[in-house]
């Protein structure tokens, strides 16, 4: 079954390859171990939130809106890829960050090469100041289009539900059986997209994910995105934190 995917602005270079990692195989004396290259997705230097950019970008296109707001960490992925992908389809970009200004610089750094518009703010008020720049934004005549933490949403869940389509080709003609895929997770959208799309095209592998920081948001998009194509999840995942583990 073919979900009807969202719009899509294609600018992520997919498919990333699956790569063997011998010597660490090796160093542990097995699993088989190999690696999805999602570091390689492109715009400023890659990772995950890519994929979910590729179908945000595009349902803010077809918004009319023109420029983006998200917010995340100091040295977040996804507010420098959301910054490259904003430059990417000509669209502004304000980031707010929780944090001290100058604390941590990393890879935000990038973000104002990029153009980024960047604000500083402690974490309880990190919805406040979103409020303040979408408002001070729409008095400024621009369209924002406010992108939550991660980009996970239902239409950035999007992403990682084609992620899989792609691992599942990928899987198939180059006949590599896997028994468990796991994966980072934080704000819950990459999970939410797997375990939707493990539950469309895969049978019997396992998905683990294993947790950052947060605490809560896991597969509520997906089970939300399955939902609307008709089909209710039920593949067994599991959230790894340190040492334990929940299983949903
Ligand atoms: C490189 C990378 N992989 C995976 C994740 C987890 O993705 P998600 O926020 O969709 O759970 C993150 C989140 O920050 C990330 O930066």
């Amino acid at each position: 079954m073919m979900p009807n995917y969202p719009k899509r602005f294609p600018f992520a270079h997919l498919p990333t390859p699956i790569e063997k990692m011998e010597r660490l195989t090796e160093f542990l004396h097995g699993p088989t171990l190999l690696i999805k290259r999602d570091d390689q997705t492109g715009l400023a230097g890659g990772g995950n939130k890519a994929r979910k950019l590729e179908f945000l970008v595009a349902e803010a296109i077809a918004q009319g809106c023109d420029h983006l707001v998200t917010v995340g960490a100091p040295q977040s992925n996804h507010c420098r890829q959301t910054a490259a992908a904003a430059a990417r389809a000509g669209l502004g970009c304000s980031l707010i960050f929780k944090g001290k200004q100058g604390e941590g610089l990393a890879g935000n750094l990038l973000d104002g090469l990029l153009g980024a518009h960047l604000y500083w703010t402690e974490e309880d008020e990190t919805a406040a100041v979103m409020h303040r720049v979408l408002s001070q934004l729409s008095i400024m005549g621009r369209k924002p289009y406010a992108i939550p933490l991660g980009g996970s949403t239902v239409v950035g869940t999007a992403g990682y539900v084609l992620a899989m389509q792609e691992l599942m080709g990928q899987l198939t003609s180059q006949n590599i059986n896997v028994d468990v895929i796991v994966h980072a997770t934080g704000s819950g959208g990459t999970q939410a997209g797997m375990v939707l799309g493990a539950r469309l095209w895969l049978s019997g592998e396992h998905l683990w994910g294993q947790r950052q920081q947060t605490r809560r948001g896991y597969v509520h998009a997906g089970g939300r995105l399955g939902h609307g194509h008709g089909r209710p999840l039920g593949l067994r995942a599991v959230q790894r934190h340190g040492s334990r583990h929940r299983e949903r």
